[in-house]
């Protein structure tokens, strides 16, 4: 297991072990540096906070900075100069333009619209379940967890069928957080060429409009969006909608199936599903810190002095598990009082806008596989999961979980 004694060594050289389980060493600094600098391997300082109450007003405080464009140089440090255009979104701006580009969003991407992808959902569900075989170990992450959400984000903006693999391949590439010059440099490959496509398919969605999510923001007029942003859009709903869920569900999956007393709960009470994908985003949900924030001006959080300029993160998996906030936080009880007051999906003006349609499709997907494989099992139950290694804590998935399917009637 990771070193203790030293949490702010474990956390920020990120080793396997501390992959493995962040758990004790976030307890740690939540009692000895709940507001704590840190050079991760990107070698940018950033204070790292990991109490609840503290998490929570952060993220939501104006003088915590999201328009990166004013800490360009930490922000190249980190990633390169991986294009700068895709950053022109709600996730990268404060008010009053984060306000303008939220409100055009949201009066499209609206409660109705993901309600109407049921039943669409539904149906992609059934049939990559349909595909999975039974009776012998396979791998759920690439037969059912990360398809799912990546059709999905595709149906929603109308990327049509044959281009979705080019998608799924710039993703992954993004996604790399890899902090070599040669990963930086694919990257910005990457950007560009997600930039090339969204361009060009925006063009497509104007002279033929569908009645898809990317049709309906190219078709807003006067204080619209304007090209660049509306390419930018494009791209951060496409990125943070699919590996966040994807990762959710392969977490969930694995977690359920290591507690088969909470697993048999939900099986017996499927109207339990809903509260227990909250508990699952608490208890271990797949993006395990926000993204990055600057300091506008010298300022304090929690008794520590964080001064103007300084980049500054915020462990929403830490925060989940604070006692002071969660009794008896790293058990997983899907009867849990009070879960719905976890941060995973962030708080604030930045709250996660596909919240809804990512607890859609995870409420979807492990009520079909549970119904239609009451009897899954983990490939080795004594296996250790397979954490996903990064040089610094952004999302947390497994890289691999094999099951095994019997049929309802064996
Ligand atoms: C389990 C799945 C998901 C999780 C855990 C998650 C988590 C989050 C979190 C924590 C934030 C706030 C980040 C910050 O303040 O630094 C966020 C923002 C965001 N999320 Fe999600 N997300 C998920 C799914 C999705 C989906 C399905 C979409 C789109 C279809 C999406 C789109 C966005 C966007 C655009 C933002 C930026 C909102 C803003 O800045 O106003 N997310 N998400």
């Amino acid at each position: 297991m990771t070193t203790t004694h030293d949490p702010v060594a474990a956390a920020e050289r990120c080793t396997p072990a501390y992959r493995r389980n962040p758990h004790p060493v976030y307890s740690a600094l939540r009692e000895a540096a709940p507001v704590c600098p840190m050079t991760p391997p990107h070698g940018v300082k950033t204070y790292l906070i990991t109490r609840y109450e503290d998490a929570r007003a952060a993220l939501s405080d104006p003088r915590l900075s999201k328009d990166m464009y004013g800490a360009m140089d930490a922000y190249r440090r980190i990633f390169g100069d991986s294009s700068v255009a895709l950053d022109d979104n709600m996730l990268n701006s404060d008010a009053p333009k984060h306000t303008r580009l939220r409100k055009l969003v949201n009066s499209e991407f609206t409660p109705r619209r993901v309600e109407a992808l049921r039943p669409k959902i539904q149906d992609i569900v059934d049939r990559l379940l349909d595909a999975c075989p039974t009776g012998t170990p396979f791998d759920l992450l690439p037969a059912f967890a990360f398809p799912l959400p990546m059709t999905v984000i595709c149906e929603l903006l109308g990327v049509p069928p044959k281009e979705r693999s080019l998608m799924q391949e710039l993703s992954t590439t993004v996604a790399q957080t890899g902090l070599s010059e040669e990963s930086k440099r694919a990257q910005q490959q990457a950007d560009e060429d997600f930039h090339a496509y969204f361009t060009e398919l925006i063009a497509r969605k104007r002279s033929k409009p569908g009645d898809d999510l990317l049709s309906a923001l190219a078709a807003t007029k006067d204080g619209g969006l304007t090209e660049n942003e509306l390419v930018s859009t494009a791209f951060v709903l496409m990125f943070a909608g699919h590996k966040t869920t994807a990762y959710l569900i392969g977490n969930a999956v694995y977690h359920l199936l290591a507690n088969p007393a909470q697993l048999r709960t939900v099986q017996k009470d499927p109207e339990l599903i809903g509260p227990a994908v909250e508990e699952l985003i608490r208890y271990d949900s797949s993006v395990e810190s926000s993204t990055f924030r600057y300091s506008t001006e010298d300022m304090e959080i929690g008794g520590t002095r964080i001064p103007k300029g300084a980049l500054v993160q915020i462990s929403l998996l830490s925060a989940n598990r604070d006692p002071l906030k969660f009794e008896n936080p790293d058990e997983f009880d899907v009867h849990r009082q009070g879960t719905a007051a976890h941060i995973g999906f962030g708080h604030g003006s930045h709250y996660c806008i596909g919240a809804p349609l990512a607890r859609l499709e995870t409420q979807l997907a492990l009520s079909s596989l549970f119904r239609r494989f009451p009897k899954i099992t983990l490939a080795d139950p004594q296996a250790e999961p397979a954490w996903m290694e990064v040089p610094f804590p952004a999302f947390r998935g497994l890289t691999n979980l094999p099951v095994v399917l019997q049929p309802a009637a064996s």
